[in-house]
């Protein structure tokens, strides 16, 4: 008699764009993994009955992305010390009727920088643009990595504050200089930048000057597609190397398929292929 493979998903509101299930059952196909990966598009109103009702239909896990990472937090029974202090989750492992929050985009963009960019962050200067969910999911990680400064700027100063000040003891402990700072008051330049805001959502321009882009500096946009065009174009005339966001979302995808299944998938193969699908016309 054959088993049901077991069932993992993506949930989210808009789910059509999500390339999750795809990079997911390349993953399952590399390592010979057994399951079954959906999206999920969930009402605005119903993530956590969504999240019970999978569970109890024997879900394992899932993805959370927009606009549920803050609700996937709270919802949990238990959560990791990066979901405590991101107020995120991206991940949950469903075991037993109880639900575990885990936060992996951090631990994505830091695999993305180090391995897929070749850029050792520990000594590094960094600049994290942007003060929301996107931000508050990578610092903590990126502080794990024992970069020299870490400057977070936005917009709205208060909430780059805010989300620094929620950080300073993991950035002692790292002995990381950890400062939030003005967008207007800029002067230095940065070997990391990224960006982390959704400015081009609204068609808004790269929020910060050029002049905080060092020759060789490395540009990162968490964004990927056309989104990320803007601020990658601006980073390429400016002489800095660009990189979009794909590798990162690959990368936390990879995080999440080890929590669940103690297995790691081949990561730079299946971002190679990716590319070369996103490439296609
Ligand atoms: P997300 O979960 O994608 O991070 P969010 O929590 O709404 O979404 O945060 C969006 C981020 O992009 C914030 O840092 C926001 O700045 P504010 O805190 O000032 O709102 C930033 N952002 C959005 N539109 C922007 C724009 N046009 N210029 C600069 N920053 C912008």
């Amino acid at each position: 008699m054959s088993t049901q493979p077991d069932a993992y998903c993506v949930m989210g509101h808009p789910i059509g764009h999500s390339r999750s299930p795809w990079i997911h059952a390349r993953f399952a196909a590399l390592t010979g993994e057994r399951l079954s990966y959906g999206a999920r598009l969930v009402p605005l109103d119903g993530f956590a009955q969504a999240v019970r009702d999978f569970a109890r239909a024997g879900g394992r896990g899932c993805n959370v992305t927009v606009p549920f990472k803050t609700q996937a937090a709270e919802l949990a029974d238990t959560r990791s010390e990066r979901v405590a202090r991101a107020g995120a989750a991206n991940t949950l492992v469903l075991h037993d009727g109880r639900i575990h929050a885990e936060n992996t985009d951090g631990l994505g963009l830091v695999a993305d920088i180090e391995q897929g960019a070749r850029v050792p962050l520990a000594g590094r200067d960094v600049l994290l643009i942007g003060a929301g969910g996107a931000a508050a999911g990578v610092l903590g990680p990126l502080l794990a990595r024992r970069p020299r400064r870490v400057a977070v700027c936005n917009r709205t100063p208060a909430r780059a504050q805010a989300l620094a000040a929620r950080h300073l003891d993991a950035a002692k402990l790292s002995k990381t200089e950890l400062i939030a700072i003005d967008q207007q008051a800029l002067e230095a330049d940065f070997d990391v930048i990224i960006n982390a805001t959704s400015s081009s959502l609204s068609g808004g321009p790269v929020p910060v000057p050029a002049s905080v882009l060092r020759a060789g500096s490395l540009a990162y946009d968490m964004m990927y597609g056309p989104p990320a065009q803007g601020f990658l174009d601006w980073a390429t005339r400016h002489g800095a190397h660009a990189r979009d966001g794909l590798g990162m979302l690959v990368e936390q995808a990879a995080e999440a398929f080890a929590l669940w299944r103690g297995v790691r998938p081949p990561s730079g193969q299946v971002l190679a292929e990716l590319r070369t699908l996103l490439a296609s016309p």
